[in-house]
């Protein structure tokens, strides 16, 4: 008892407990959501310093409050403890950042379609947009080499960071990501899709992406916001041309979607 006397002992309990109190307490109110790591960490910190402001607000307490870390800092006879926790303390400090730096890799909880079937319509910049059947109108319309050579900027202007300069999904911050960005480069990805699919994607993003496309955590941005339609479709036929891959036509309908 003479222990929760001492501004010390105090202190550190009104600490330890904010801190639950932050942690475990809030989340119970009604309507109220876990709170954020982050942000328990700072409650707690301003916690601390008001903590700090009371104890130290009186001369004798504060020099209570300081003795028993003096004592342990420079008293000859606490080397062992004093060694100990400057062991002890920096070793769980790394540890702590280690766990919270360290990649994990771990498999998604459930099972994720990388091609999700498309809606039949969309909206697209506002306006309603029917996919199925829809045949890229760039290949009916103008020069071909030309829509090409539009494609391609756009591609190595906005795509080449994620898809990488080959198409093949290594872009320098390619593998910073998860799910990784997709290659277009070989056989079995973009030839099993039409291209109206690939618009759909390119178009909505991961953030467009459909329940079985989840968890939304893929990077792809959503381009309806920065491109127009016929860059849309420009950068989708560059994607084919520049593969030497063929998309999918609308006959093969009957097919397995994978
Ligand atoms: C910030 C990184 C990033 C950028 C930039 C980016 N993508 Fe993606 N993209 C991804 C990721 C990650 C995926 C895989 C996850 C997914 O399907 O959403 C993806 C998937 C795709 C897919 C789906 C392919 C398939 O087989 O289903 C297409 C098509 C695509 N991107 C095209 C583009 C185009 C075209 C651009 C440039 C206009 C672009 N991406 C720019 C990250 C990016």
């Amino acid at each position: 008892m003479k222990h929760l006397k001492h501004p010390f002992t105090q202190a550190v309990l009104l600490i330890v407990g904010s801190w639950a109190f932050f942690k475990f307490v809030i989340p119970l109110f009604p309507g109220s959501a876990p709170v954020p790591q982050s942000v328990v960490l700072q409650f707690t910190l301003i916690a601390a310093v008001g903590v700090l402001v009371y104890v130290s607000e009186n001369e004798e307490r504060w020099t209570q409050f300081k003795a028993p870390i003096t004592a342990t800092l420079v008293d000859a006879n606490k080397k062992w403890l004093r060694g100990g926790l400057l062991t002890v303390i920096p070793l769980f400090i790394g540890f702590v950042v280690f766990q919270a730096a360290r990649p994990t890799v771990g498999s998604t909880a459930q099972l994720r379609s990388i091609h999700p079937a498309p809606p039949g319509q969309i909206t697209f910049q506002g306006r309603s947009l029917a996919l199925e059947g829809l045949e890229n109108p760039l290949r009916s319309r103008g020069s071909l080499e030309e829509h090409y050579e539009t494609g391609k900027a756009i591609y190595y202007q906005n795509c080449m960071p994620c898809h990488g300069d080959l198409l093949d999904g290594q872009g320098h911050f390619g593998h910073g990501f998860n799910p990784t960005p997709l290659a277009f480069d070989r056989a079995g990805t973009i030839d099993n899709l039409q291209e109206s699919f690939v618009f759909w994607r390119i178009a909505k993003g991961g953030p467009g992406l459909p329940r079985e496309g989840t968890p939304w955590n893929s990077a792809m941005p959503v381009w309806e916001d920065f491109l127009t339609e016929d860059e849309i479709w420009a950068v989708t036929m560059f994607l084919y041309e520049q593969s030497g891959l063929e998309p999918r036509t609308w006959g093969e309908e009957g097919e397995e979607h994978d």
